[in-house]
């Protein structure tokens, strides 16, 4: 993981670094550093800690001006979080200076082999031997520094997105990619380099991101040349014009990010189907499938493959896609998936799930995929991301930036593409008449309204939260479509509050894990109308018998449940099918507010890292 920023230009470097590694921090944040070129000397900080660490250390410890920099934010991998182990690393001589995202496998053998030869190493990272494998190619070749990156990386194994830069010449850096994300933004003679383009976007819309096995030396004065790593061959930029803007990668007035992403729900969901859903006409159109029918409508199976809350939108697609479309579905942990030589076909489509669209499981199991024939279709929510141009064909969620590191909105339009691509394929195979089709549509464009009214409730949610605080330990139950919300419901709690939760089908209770309630256990109950209400009335029962304490999602004007809870969230009426869009809102916003009383950092969970760009 980790995010990476550079800078050469006419600008100061440090302010736009330092900004930039914020706004990526939701790609690690146990450790943060900065090197700004002065002219003269490379001055270097860095520590253990948030970027916010960083800045005090930096600003009252090292001359800050010049107009050539890089900088990064750590999710350890090599060596502890320490200020040692932080980014950038210096080569022996004290010229070169790089930053890191990924992994070098083989670091281990190289290091060893540079220690003959008489190089010492400070930290315990792969990258240090990284930085001085290029520096001894650099002296024992006599080449430049691009080339001496070409020749180290080609001698490496491994993951990396790196930018470097030599004192000796100061106009350039370098940078390189494999399977972990790079972009460069364009301006006018200034350059910027970022995991993502949130560092630069307020400074120019023109972005150029790398391929796997790229590099690019970036010289002031001159345009951008990329170069294959491995041959040589050199390749002309495609520089794109990006739609992203400030407002959407900053806090708007809420606490928190996850806050706002909570409350972005309905806009967003609105923003997926927007253009695609055409109620008045009976019309889904998307093109990532109106190109690729044929394929789909001879598919003998969909294999969704995805991680974490994805995977629970997979597992909620699949009910979708067997339910409405009749297509026999299988839903994966996309790390079991690729170690576990499947059964795949040119007849399967695999379905790939990612917000960031560069998990490193889901990316490898794409790619297993495709080896074997099958057709791939990515469900993304960062445009222009590894597993957007791995896959064959595939549809945008449109949710905009997710910062928080715990997902949220990423999850609901997840769903809505899914759900789209369901009803069309079911329209298209016949399987749905013409007004059960109608009604599907009609009912999805209300959902953004509904959203709203369940966000409603968050004063009330607030009020059970402070109950349910200081809990141990806490049950979510769902039965068919809601049990991927119950889940989630446990993965979002446990991620941002470090309660440990647990989400299970709700009939499976009783073979198990009933013997945990006891009046200190809250269960979550999803127990909306439609569906199999009575049954989960009864597993309801089940529980109230045995004391638990019970807070349940339940259908607007419900008595039933009511009259058994002890603490009841009411949400709109809506199709069986749909109503995780709506049930999963209240759990999301219970996770939050009970982190945030626990003084958690709700962003920025310990442990965890947005993009999980490592196997
Ligand atoms: C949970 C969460 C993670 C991600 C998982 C996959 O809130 O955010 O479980 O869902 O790491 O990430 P993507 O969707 O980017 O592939």
């Amino acid at each position: 993981m980790c995010g990476i920023v550079g800078y050469i230009g006419h600008r100061e470097a440090y302010p736009i670094i330092v900004k930039g590694l914020q706004r990526l921090e939701y790609r690690g944040y146990d450790s943060a550093g900065v090197a700004i070129f002065d002219g003269e000397k490379i001055n270097l900080a860095k520590t253990k800690g948030k970027v916010e660490d960083l800045k005090k250390k930096a600003e009252s410890t090292i001359s800050l001006k010049g107009n050539l920099g890089i900088g990064h934010t750590r999710w350890a991998t090599h060596g502890v979080p320490n200020d040692i182990n932080s980014h950038p690393h210096y080569s022996n001589s004290g010229d070169l200076v790089i930053i890191h995202n990924g992994i070098i496998e083989n670091y281990e053998s190289v290091k060893k082999e540079l220690t003959k030869r008489g190089y010492t190493f400070e930290s315990d990272t792969d990258t240090e031997v990284l930085i001085n494998l290029i520096e001894e190619v650099q002296k024992t070749e006599g080449v430049k520094l691009g080339q001496a990156v070409q020749i180290a990386l080609n001698e490496v194994v491994g993951a990396y997105a790196i930018a470097v830069f030599d004192k000796k010449k100061p106009d350039e850096i370098v940078v390189a990619k494999l399977g972990s994300p790079l972009a460069i933004g364009v301006g006018d003679n200034e350059f910027f380099i970022a995991s993502d383009a949130s560092p630069f976007i307020e400074f120019t819309n023109n972005a150029v991101y790398l391929e796997d096995e790229e590099m690019a030396i970036i010289r002031l004065g001159k345009e951008i040349k990329l170069r294959k790593i491995k041959n040589d061959a050199v390749a002309y930029p495609n520089i794109l014009e990006l739609k992203m803007n400030l407002e959407e990668i900053e806090k708007g007035g809420y606490d928190h990010f996850m806050l706002k992403e909570i409350y972005e729900q309905p806009r967003a969901i609105l923003d997926t189907y927007r253009g695609r859903l055409r109620a008045s006409q009976g019309l889904i159109k998307m093109a990532g499938i109106d190109q690729n029918l044929e394929k789909f409508m001879n598919a003998n199976r969909i294999i969704i493959v995805a991680c974490g809350t994805s995977w629970h939108a997979g597992l909620v697609a699949e009910y979708i896609f067997e339910d409405l479309a009749r297509i026999p579905v299988e839903v994966e942990y996309a790390s079991e998936f690729r170690y576990r030589n499947p059964v795949i076909t040119d007849k399967d489509i695999l379905i790939a799930i990612s917000q960031s669209g560069e998990t490193a499981d889901t990316l490898a199991a794409i790619k297993l995929a495709k080896e074997k024939g099958a057709f791939v279709f990515g469900v993304c929510n960062v445009v222009g991301s590894s597993i957007a141009r791995e896959t064959d064909a595939g549809a945008y969620t449109h949710a905009g930036p997710e910062i928080g590191v715990a997902s949220t909105k990423a999850f609901t339009t997840q769903i809505t593409v899914l759900t789209l691509l369901a009803l069309k394929l079911a329209k298209e195979k016949g399987v749905f008449s013409e007004s059960r089709f109608h009604e599907f549509l009609t009912e999805l464009e209300t959902i953004p309204a509904k959203v709203e009214k369940v966000l409603e409730s968050n004063a009330l949610i607030e009020i059970i939260a402070d109950v349910y605080k200081d809990s141990t330990n806490c049950l979510y139950l769902g039965r068919g479509y809601n049990f991927p919300v119950a889940l989630e419901g446990a993965l979002k709690l446990k991620e941002i509050s470090y309660i440990h939760a647990e989400g299970y089908p709700a009939a499976e209770m009783k073979h198990g894990p009933i013997a945990l309630i006891d009046d200190q256990m809250p269960v979550f109950v999803i127990a909306t109308k439609k569906g199999h209400y009575e049954k989960v009335v009864s597993n309801i029962q089940e529980i109230k018998s045995r004391k638990g304490k019970i807070i349940a999602i339940v259908t607007e004007g419900d008595t039933q449940v009511t009259e058994l809870a002890d603490h009841v969230v009411e949400v709109p009426e809506t199709l069986e099918s749909l109503s995780p869009l709506l049930n999963t809102i209240p759990l999301q916003l219970l996770s939050y507010h009970i982190a945030v009383m626990r003084g958690c950092n709700v962003d920025q969970p310990r442990n965890l890292a947005k993009s999980v760009t490592v196997e």
